[in-house]
């Protein structure tokens, strides 16, 4: 398995906080990816779970409040989808407390799993619609 990185062509949604927003993202799974292979950083798990739970916060908020805004059609799917986000990420906090075995690549699988279906096919759905009503 190897890290994902941002890439214009499949990754761009043509704005550019909710770009610079979902950039972190790739950044918090290449820390990911250094934890696996340091295993002596023993803090990076709850550091990468900390900063899954700020991009919750500071991107799916802002994005579903963008979207609201100017009344996307299918802001129901974006909001059903952040919250299977959410509950993930709730889950991976209890299973870093119940200290679970190999946790680091369930949360790389999921992660990757999230770029390509959500950032790559459900996100950019919104790129043209958002252009139109001025948001760059
Ligand atoms: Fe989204």
């Amino acid at each position: 398995m190897s890290s994902i990185i941002w890439n214009k062509m499949k990754h761009d949604v043509k704005v550019k906080l909710l770009n610079e927003q979902h950039r972190k993202l790739f950044d918090t799974l290449k820390e990911l990816y250094n934890a696996m292979e340091d295993k002596s950083d023993k803090a990076a798990l709850l550091r990468i779970i900390n900063n899954l739970s700020l991009y919750i916060k500071e991107h799916l908020d802002a994005e579903e409040a963008l979207l609201e805004k100017y009344n996307y059609p299918e802001l129901e799917e974006q909001r059903e989808q952040h919250k299977l986000f959410v509950n993930k990420i709730e889950e991976f906090k209890k299973d870093f407390e119940n200290n679970k075995f190999m946790l680091y690549f369930d949360m790389a699988i999921f992660l990757k799993s999230w770029i390509a279906n959500h950032i790559e096919e459900i996100d950019k759905k919104y790129s043209d619609f958002l252009n139109s009503k001025g948001i760059y």
